[in-house]
């Protein structure tokens, strides 16, 4: 979900006002996704890197989390059922505050019974660090290393083959981001920034899937 920084700077906002108008452009996107044949949607919300951001910005965007997972009314009206990928709270280096933790636990389990699209929220969340704790895990438990069973270890080992990547704001570059499971996805780039990212946007991507 880039370039919410630079929608803010182009308005002479905060950035924090753009990431704020980028929750707001995921709400709708949640919506809109979950009206039409999609499954599974698996949004990028943090990254393990993004902690050496400014202090308040990433406060701004935790707060942000917290607001996303808070939209449990929302999420039950649109059948949706709220999952999270990262680096688990209890490992050693984990940084997420309990306040953080427990919106996602909630939301987790206040749409459990949803049987509608699958939306998952990385946060704290990289690729390399996924796959190498899956390959440790696979390792200790004496099984055959091959990719079925490092599948088994990452951090959501039920999450589907991803049909289609979107990069905003003219990104061309896929930065670490579920690079397992991107492994035939189609990619859409798009130069528009993440809060301007729209339906129409969303069905050029979909369309994607079709060809
Ligand atoms: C990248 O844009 C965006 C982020 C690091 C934060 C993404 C967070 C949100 C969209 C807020 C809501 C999301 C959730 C899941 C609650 P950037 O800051 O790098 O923008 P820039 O590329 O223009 O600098």
């Amino acid at each position: 979900m880039d370039g919410n920084g630079r929608w803010a700077s182009k308005r002479g906002l905060p950035r924090t006002a753009g990431h704020s108008a980028g929750e707001e452009s995921l709400a709708d996107a949640v919506r809109a996704a979950s009206k039409r044949d999609v499954d599974y949607l698996t949004v990028f919300g943090f990254s393990t890197e993004n902690w050496a951001r400014p202090r308040a910005e990433v406060r701004h965007i935790l707060g942000l989390h917290k607001k996303l997972f808070g939209r449990i009314e929302e999420l039950n009206e649109n059948n949706v059922r709220v999952n999270w990928i990262g680096r688990p709270f209890d490992e050693p280096g984990s940084r997420t505050p309990v306040y953080v933790q427990r919106a996602i636990r909630n939301a987790i389990e206040d749409t459990a019974k949803n049987t509608g699209m699958v939306l998952t929220v990385a946060f704290d969340y990289g690729s390399r660090s996924e796959l190498t704790r899956a390959a440790i895990q696979l390792a200790k438990s004496g099984a055959d290393i091959n990719p079925e069973n490092l599948q088994k270890h990452l951090y959501d080992p039920s999450l589907p083959p991803v049909d289609v990547l979107v990069r905003t704001s003219g990104e061309l570059r896929i930065s670490n981001f579920l690079l397992w499971q991107i492994k035939s996805a189609k990619i859409y780039f798009t130069e528009r920034p993440w809060p301007d990212f729209d339906a129409i946007e969303l069905d050029a991507a979909i369309a994607l899937t079709k060809n």
